[in-house]
This record gives structure tokens, C-alpha cells and sequence, in this order.
């Protein structure tokens, strides 16, 4: 740390509020020797409680601080989410599609005040230092994480915090870590650390216990992103809200899961996404609507790298293109609607239409007898060959079991007659 102290006047500081970066503000002035902590708190959905504390403690940390509004592209990022129908090991990413927003939020803001440096109040263990880091890297900007760098504990930071009367008391230091944005809600920490123990309700603000009632609620999609609910257009963050209270309600979208993180470490975690459960969804099932059979086999692997770079935060990846050429080129007739039923916790698609569905009701049909000018019986000649290499082989394979020195091919005899060509 001593060897950070020259010229590095002014450090902007990804700022919540929480006990984390509270304690990172005195330590970059005294164990960094920066001039100057800038907080800047970037709104990607948190609740209105959230900058409430951040401006609160801001103030009595006689901190500068700034909210930047990143609502808008990072509800368009939750939906680039969706064209790729992202999950990682079944969660739906908020968290680690969120970072890379906030991490360029911060680095712009920070370029407006003549930053120098940029800071994180991220442990050590976690993944939000690896893609906080892989943009802010990218940058001339300096990278400090305070409570990496020197080691810090939790019960550390509150004894720190006590003795220099730092304002944490009243804060979101409950039983649990909380991380919520408009995409999704994460509890993990507390006794949730302990695979076996089951939560109570208490865990869970977005959804409710799902009683029984059930609610049809209709998507519609333009080339694979959501633009209207129930046939009302409205924008990405209002949409998204919306769907979070509709399915909430109905205890759509909780998630309990083991999580390989980044460095290795499997934790327990806990979500919440309702929004997110409906809209991945629904997409999946416009594109099984509208997609080829290969194409949609194949898309899978492609949707996996992506959400697999997501998670990572590694999104501006020259490998993420690629992906996202191939998003966009499927998904360029994901276009229609899509009815989903909304009932005990759960998301189905029940209806859907789309001028692109890969689909002739007429051929399905069992009430017409052709097809063009193809008619059942011309299905025959498929029927005949259909299993015809598996057949063969079963039959060659039990002959040979049937042999005295059964298991090798050596007598030359019935073999001939089935090793004729095409
Ligand atoms: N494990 C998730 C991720 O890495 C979410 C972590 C959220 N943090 C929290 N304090 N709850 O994306």
C-alpha cells in the first residue's frame, strides 16, 4: 500500500453503503493515499431502500457521491439474456449480468470527475471482483479492491467501523447477503450456508407461497425480445416490473441451488427472479415454435457458451459476438406471442402463435390424406428402412452368440450373404 501513495489523487468507489464499501472509504484516504473518495452507486433496479442508505451513510461519511441511472441498458441486457435463454446451473444471472453494466457506469462517471483510480468493495472469494475487474481493466484507470488487497473479515470491518464511528448501524448487515436488481433477488449467507438447512418463507420478498389460484398472462415477441404483456406495449424496465409482480404472486421463480462460483467454491444460493422465469420461458417456446429442429438442438450449445461468458462477466469477449450472430440470425423470426399459465409457482406455456411457425397444420393433420402431392403411402418406403442398421446388427450379433467359438468372425460362411453392397 505504500507504494500506492504518489500522484493517485482522486478514486471512484463502487458505493452501496453496506459495510463493505463503508469501511473502504477511510482506508483508501489513510492506507492508499488518495486525496479524494468519489462514491458513485449505479441503479440497476435495486430497491428505493438501497440508495436511501447509500445516500444516508454517504452523507455521514462526508463522502461525494453520485447515483448513475443504468436501468434502461441493463433491462436491455436481461433481455439479450432471454434471446440466448440464459441460465447458469438454473439461475437466471442477475447478478453477473449486472456487474459489467455497473463496471462501465462507473468507469465513464469516473473519467467525467478525472478519476485516476477505481475501487470495489468485492472479497476475494466471490465473482463480482473477476467482472468488475474485466472491464475496468480494459481501462488506463487504476484498480484497487480494499478489502482483497488487505485481507479484510467481516468481524474486522465491524470492529474497524466501531472504533472510528463509522455510520453501519441501521444498514443491510441483516441475517442475510442480499443482492437485488430488476432481474432477480439473491439471499445466500447466514444459515443458508448449510446445504440441508430449509429456509422459511421469511427468505423470500418477491414471491409468495403459491396458493392455488392460477393466471393466463400473454407474451409478445419481436425478433425474440419481449415487447408487449397481455397486448399492452410498454417499455424493457416497465415490463419487467411488471411480470416480477404478476408471476410473483403466483411463487414464480425461486431458485435453491448449489453454485460453482468462478474460483472453484460451491455455495448455496438462494433466488428470486419471477420476471425472468416467465420471459425465458416463453422465449423457449417461440423458438421451438418457429425454429428447425437442428437449429434448435444446436442453439442450445450456443446459448450455454453465452450464458457460461455471462456468468463469467467476460462479455465483451470477441467469442460473445459470435454467439450473438448466431442469436440474431435464429431469432429473427421469433416473432408472435405466447400465453403462459401462471400457477402454483410455476411457468407453462399453454398457447402460442407466430406467422414464422415452422409448422403445417394440414400435414400434422390425421384428417387429410396428403401433403402436396406426397400421400401416407409414400411413407412406406421410409418405414421399411427405418431401424434397418440396428436390425442388421442385432441379427449379426446374436448369430455369432450362437457359434461354438462364439465372439469372433472367423468361419467366413452365413456372413456373406448380408455384407452385399447398396
Ligand atoms: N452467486 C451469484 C453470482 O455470483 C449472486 C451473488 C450475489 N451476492 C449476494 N451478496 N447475494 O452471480
Amino acid at each position: 500500500m505504500a507504494s500506492n501513495t504518489a500522484d493517485r489523487d482522486r478514486v471512484a468507489l463502487a458505493f452501496s453503503g453496506g459495510l463493505d464499501t463503508t469501511v473502504c472509504v477511510p482506508l483508501l484516504e489513510e492506507e492508499y493515499g488518495y486525496d479524494e473518495v468519489i462514491g458513485l452507486t449505479v441503479d440497476v433496479g435495486q430497491p428505493e431502500a438501497e440508495f436511501a442508505e447509500a445516500e444516508e451513510t454517504a452523507a455521514a461519511l462526508d463522502l461525494d457521491h453520485h447515483v448513475v441511472d443504468a436501468t434502461s441498458e441493463f433491462a436491455e441486457t436481461c433481455f439479450d439474456a432471454v434471446r440466448a435463454n440464459a441460465t447458469y446451473q438454473g439461475y437466471p444471472l442477475g447478478t453477473a449480468l449486472a456487474r459489467p453494466v455497473i463496471a462501465r457506469a462507473i468507469l465513464e462517471t469516473a473519467e467525467e470527475h478525472d478519476c485516476s483510480a477505481l475501487a470495489h468493495g468485492s472479497t476475494g472469494k466471490g465473482n463480482d471482483q473477476l467482472r468488475f475487474e474485466a472491464v475496468w481493466r480494459g481501462s488506463d484507470m487504476e484498480v484497487v479492491a480494499p478489502v482483497r488487497e488487505l485481507g479484510l473479515t467481516r468481524e474486522w470491518e465491524t470492529e474497524y467501523a466501531a472504533e472510528r464511528g463509522l455510520p453501519v448501524e441501521g444498514g443491510d448487515e441483516g441475517t442475510y447477503s442480499i443482492d437485488t436488481n430488476l432481474w432477480s433477488r439473491s439471499i445466500e449467507g447466514g444459515q443458508l450456508e448449510e446445504p440441508s438447512y430449509v429456509p422459511g418463507e421469511e427468505i423470500y420478498e418477491w414471491t409468495q407461497a403459491p396458493d392455488g389460484a392460477a393466471e393466463l398472462v400473454e407474451i409478445e415477441f419481436e425478433e425474440g425480445y419481449p415487447i408487449a404483456v397481455d397486448g399492452t406495449a410498454m417499455d424493457d424496465v416497465e415490463l419487467i416490473e411488471q411480470l416480477n409482480e404478476l408471476a410473483g404472486a403466483h411463487g414464480v421463480g425461486r431458485t435453491d441451488l448449489m453454485e460453482d462460483r468462478m474460483l472453484g467454491l460451491k455455495v448455496r444460493e438462494n433466488y428470486e427472479h419471477p420476471a425472468a422465469t416467465v420471459l425465458l420461458n416463453a422465449h423457449e417456446a417461440l423458438e421451438d415454435l418457429v425454429l428447425t429442429k437442428d437449429e434448435r438442438s444446436f442453439k442450445q450449445q450456443i446459448d450455454q457458451q453465452w450464458a457460461e461468458n455471462a456468468y463469467q462477466g467476460l462479455v465483451d469477449a470477441p467469442l460473445v459476438d459470435a454467439l450473438e450472430a448466431f442469436v440474431d440470425t435464429t431469432n429473427e423470426h421469433a416473432t408472435g406471442t405466447v400465453t403462459m399459465r401462471l400457477e402454483g409457482g410455476r411457468a407453462r406455456p399453454v398457447g402460442r402463435e407466430s406467422e414464422y411457425a415452422v409448422y403445417s397444420a394440414e400435414a400434422a393433420s390425421f384428417n387429410t390424406e396428403t401433403v402436396g402431392d406426397i400421400t401416407q403411402a409414400d411413407a412406406t418406403g421410409v418405414a421399411k428402412y427405418h431401424g434397418f442398421q440396428d436390425r442388421l446388427a442385432n441379427a449379426i450379433r446374436e448369430r455369432a452368440l450362437e457359434r461354438p467359438s462364439a465372439g469372433v468372425a472367423v468361419d467366413g460362411g452365413d456372413n456373406e450373404s448380408t455384407t452385399g453392397n447398396d
